[in-house]
């Protein structure tokens, strides 16, 4: 088995001391580097946007993730590419025309990802999902770090992983919320590719540490 990916997001690091958190990230063992964009219209919510990127991207010496929580992501998928995102993953519920995104953002170089929100069901990616580098799981609803976890995310990932060995895809399932030691090991049996954590990292005493701890639950 493959080992899983962790990716701390930098929504929970300390916005006056980013450079320090993101070479904190550059040092660990992570894997890649979490990006939340908000806009206070998709969700209830404003994170932060291009200027931050472009200063992360600087110091970062890992993938860049950037999970797009905003309307009509159609209009900046040109724009993350330049900023130098590896993977950009929009939401469904966001989407009127997903194909398409996905063709466009996967023109542009990038991987394509989809988000889906705890209530939208994983079947309705069955159409595209060979089209799909990456599945992104809510396992909160989107909008702020360190809410709990919610439960259905297991049965979610093993209806997502069904589905993908049953097209023959080769999509990864990545899940975003609530993610601690408590959850990583069965959510990593169950089939998750990548963990995103944010406060479970970021709040904790020493970060450096907690993600190697990920990073060993998960091997
Ligand atoms: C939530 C974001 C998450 C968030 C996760 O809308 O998409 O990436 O940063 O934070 P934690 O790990 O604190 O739930
Ligand atoms: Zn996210």
């Amino acid at each position: 088995m493959s080992q899983t990916l962790i990716a701390p997001s930098v929504l929970a690091a300390d916005f006056a001391n980013l450079q320090r958190d993101v070479e904190m990230i550059n040092r660990s063992e992570a894997d890649w580097f979490h990006i939340d964009i908000m806009d206070g219209v998709f969700v209830p919510n404003i994170s932060f946007g291009m200027p931050v990127l472009r200063d992360i991207v600087k110091h970062a010496t890992k993938t860049i993730d950037v999970h797009l929580m905003i309307v009509d992501p159609d209009r900046y998928i040109k724009t993350f590419a330049s900023l130098g995102a590896n993977v950009l993953t929009v939401h469904y519920e966001a989407c009127t025309h997903l194909h398409r995104t996905l063709q466009a953002i996967k023109a542009e170089g990038m991987q394509a990802g989809v988000a889906l929100n705890p209530h939208t069901p994983v079947a309705l990616l069955e159409d595209v999902i060979k089209d799909i580098d990456l599945v992104c799981l809510m396992s909160v609803n989107p909008g702020f770090g360190g809410q709990s976890f919610i439960e259905n995310t297991y049965d979610k990932v093993k209806a997502l992983k069904h589905l993908i060995s049953e097209k023959g895809a080769s999509t990864k399932i990545e899940i975003d919320g609530g993610v601690t030691n408590k959850n990583a090991r069965e959510l990593k049996d169950v089939g998750a590719d990548v963990l995103v954590a944010g406060s479970y990292v970021f709040k904790s005493e020493n970060p450096t540490e907690t993600i190697k701890g990920l990073k060993e639950i998960t091997s």
